[in-house]
């Protein structure tokens, strides 16, 4: 587990590619590493980067903006382990929020299995498909 550094981006990318319908561009990752008080985490099996997580701080809240494992090393406790190692850095008594698409119950049971509970939807908030966004809250 290690800070994400501007070398991993080609992987981070490649990841993204495969894990949503509609993945961040470099640039977003690009501007989501440059902010210092960011939490920006990868997770590395077997010499490879398997999984990142992306976390910016806005005045008094820690926002979830991206968690994702890739494909061939899913199921196998790597967005445990991101998720464990962001709340111990990001252990400044500030409570964590994140959007989550609807349809995504692997990921809300997951969030759930952290702790988050959900605080109401977001209508429409995603634009591929007009999907509402789940709002999650962990104090
Ligand atoms: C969602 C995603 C990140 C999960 O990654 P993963 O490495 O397969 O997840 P893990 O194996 O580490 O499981 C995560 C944790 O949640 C728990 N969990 C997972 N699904 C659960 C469920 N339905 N109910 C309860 N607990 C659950 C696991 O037990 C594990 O906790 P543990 O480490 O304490 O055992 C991965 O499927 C992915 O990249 N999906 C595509 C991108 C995505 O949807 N990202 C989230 C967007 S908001």
């Amino acid at each position: 587990m290690r800070r994400l550094g501007y070398s991993d981006l080609p992987n981070v990318i490649s990841i993204e590619r495969r894990s949503f319908p509609t993945p961040w561009s470099l640039a977003m990752f690009v501007l989501e590493l440059s902010k210092p008080s960011g939490i920006c985490l990868g997770a590395m099996r077997g010499g490879e980067l398997a999984g990142y997580v992306i976390c910016s701080r806005y005045d008094q809240v820690w926002h979830l903006m991206n968690v994702a494992v890739s494909p061939d090393h899913r199921t196998r406790g790597v967005a445990g382990a991101l998720l464990r190692r962001l709340f111990e850095e990001g252990r400044s008594q500030l409570p964590f929020t994140l959007e989550v698409r609807v349809s995504n119950h692997r990921a809300i049971g997951m969030y759930e299995h952290f702790g988050f509970r959900s605080a109401g939807v977001r209508p429409r908030y995603y634009h591929d498909n007009g999907e509402d966004a789940l709002i999650m809250w962990l104090d």
